[in-house]
């Protein structure tokens, strides 16, 4: 049988996307399958791993059957998936607890934990990261302190696509870049750091075997080929963390190369051939899906999830028109924000609903609207939002330009990059032109490009890449909204510094 088809499967946060590719990267047929993120307490986050799987199951079947294509022509899968998230299972494989999502902001006691036992200087060497809430390893001592007899019965720890992936193929395995994102991999060498490890008392046999991220790490089961009409034996690789993948299915995979993802969170991902870090910490440092490379990213932790969480609670006129009329409430949304002025008013929006990353490293902050007047609409607020995602995204441009990191173009993807107003937004607060690639599915082309790549389609991932990633032209920055925005963006750098510590206050309550 002549395998010309890869498929990519992206378990994100709101949804898992199954996409279905030719080997140059067309899209053959798609499916997202969406599930609920659980949210009991303010500042905490979890999903049920059983809905990822059922959303996996649905959408290969689905991607299958909408094609038409017999499966054993699919030469590879590839995996990729929100980061961080803590998967526990026990001696049989079966799911502990709900998993700790990454944007959870419980483990601040963790954290100071895992500074004390490894020394402050000592983590940034080894995982190039300070200890952050939103990394796997605070959860897992969270767990441990909060949860022991959970912790007891734990065998193996996985990250979110690698439970998919040991549904699939029976391996417990990871990748380099997920992985990364754990704060316990060594990141310059590439491995499980023995000494973050014993420092922080975790056995090592709870982990996965470690891959890069086009390398094969098995092959489609008996049990997983009749649940997901995959056929058994395909070879699923290591694939990516969502934004590793996004960059491979941009293209940003050579040094001065970025892209910029609005998707629930916010992403500014530049390649690096070579190993660097912020030595405050405000951005990561990670592997790439570029065998022996790495990336650095800022994160806004809230980006599309803050214009999510406005239209569900307040849209719900929009929610309905755009459900009678087959439009996508996001380009209605587009079309209200659009007929306010740059600046929406002088109102503007801080998006911390689930704490910050990139600058602040507060997982108590909090959302803002600042300047709220009696004239403000509904289209106000929208604009706002949009604007204050973006501003978060210049303090990430801002950090990365500190240390030498700048770009002369721009990649914008994500739900957020499929508005031409919201990329003309970001090229205008960026002073950058942003274009965008033709095919919108980011992490799912990235995770099946990886898997063309495992499977001998391509050589190289920039062989791939350059095969199957083709951009439309780019949104040049205007002057005068670029000066305009600057005004706001002024402002909007002093609101957080203002507000720190009533956070604090608001989060001892
Ligand atoms: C990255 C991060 C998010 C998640 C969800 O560090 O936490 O981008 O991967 O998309």
């Amino acid at each position: 049988m002549n395998e010309k088809y890869l498929l990519g499967i992206d378990i994100g946060t709101s949804g898992t996307k199954t996409v279905l590719f030719t080997a140059d990267g067309t899209a053959l047929a798609s499916y997202t399958g969406e599930y609920p993120l659980y949210q009991p307490v303010n500042g905490y986050a979890e999903q049920e791993p059983s809905d990822w799987w059922k959303a996996v199951c649905d959408g290969t079947r689905a991607v299958i059957t909408k094609s038409g294509i017999n499966p054993h022509e699919i030469a590879g899968v590839g995996l990729s998936g929100q980061m961080h998230g803590l998967v526990m299972l026990d001696s049989d494989g079966t799911v502990l607890r709900k998993s700790i999502i990454w944007c959870d902001q419980r483990t601040a006691a963790e954290c100071d934990e895992i500074t004390s036992r490894v020394g402050a200087e000592r983590l940034m060497e080894i995982t190039a990261n300070p200890a952050l809430t939103g990394f796997t390893a605070s959860k897992i001592l969270w767990v441990r302190n909060n949860e022991p007899d959970i912790y007891g019965k734990c065998r193996h720890i996985l990250l979110p696509k690698d439970y998919i992936r040991y549904i699939l193929t029976g391996e417990f395995a990871t990748e380099v870049s997920d992985a990364s994102g754990m704060q316990l991999l060594d990141i310059k060498n590439r491995c499980w750091s023995d000494e973050v490890l014993d420092k922080l008392e975790i056995e090592r046999s709870l982990l996965g075997k470690m891959y890069e991220s086009p390398e094969i790490t098995g092959v489609i089961s008996k049990i997983a080929e009749e649940k997901t009409g995959l056929a058994a034996g395909t070879p699923v690789v290591g694939g990516a963390g969502d934004n590793a993948a996004a960059a491979v299915g941009t293209g940003v995979v050579r040094d001065s190369a970025a892209f910029t993802t609005i998707g629930t969170s916010g992403v500014l991902f530049a390649h690096s051939s070579r190993f660097a870090v912020d030595k405050s910490g405000r951005f990561h440092t990670f592997c790439c899906a570029v065998p022996g490379e790495w990336h650095m990213m800022g994160v806004t932790q809230a980006a599309g999830l803050s214009l999510k969480w406005f239209k569900d609670n307040f849209c719900n006129e929009e929610n309905i028109l755009a459900q009678d009329s087959g439009e996508d409430v996001y380009a209605l949304v587009d079309r209200m924000a659009e007929t306010i002025p740059i600046g929406s008013d002088k109102l503007l929006y801080l998006p911390y609903l689930m704490g910050e990353r990139t600058p602040h490293l507060d997982a108590d902050a909090r959302g803002v609207f600042f300047g709220l007047s009696a004239r403000h609409t509904k289209s106000h607020l929208l604009r706002s939002i949009m604007e204050g995602i973006s501003y978060s995204m210049r303090d990430c441009l801002e950090v990365f330009a500190e240390n030498g990191i700048s770009f002369e173009n721009m990649t914008v993807c994500g739900g957020g990059g499929k508005s031409r107003f919201w990329r003309q937004m970001l090229s205008d607060v960026y002073a950058c032109p942003c274009d965008t690639v033709l095919s919108g599915e980011g992490p799912a082309l990235g995770a099946a490009l990886l898997a063309g790549v495992g499977t001998g389609i391509y050589s190289t991932v920039h062989e791939a890449c350059d095969c199957a990633v083709k951009h439309g032209p780019a949104q040049q920055p205007d002057a005068a909204s670029h000066e305009e925005y600057m005004k706001f963006y002024a402002v909007f750098k002093d609101i957080y510094p203002a507000l720190k510590p009533l956070y604090k206050e608001l989060s001892h309550i």
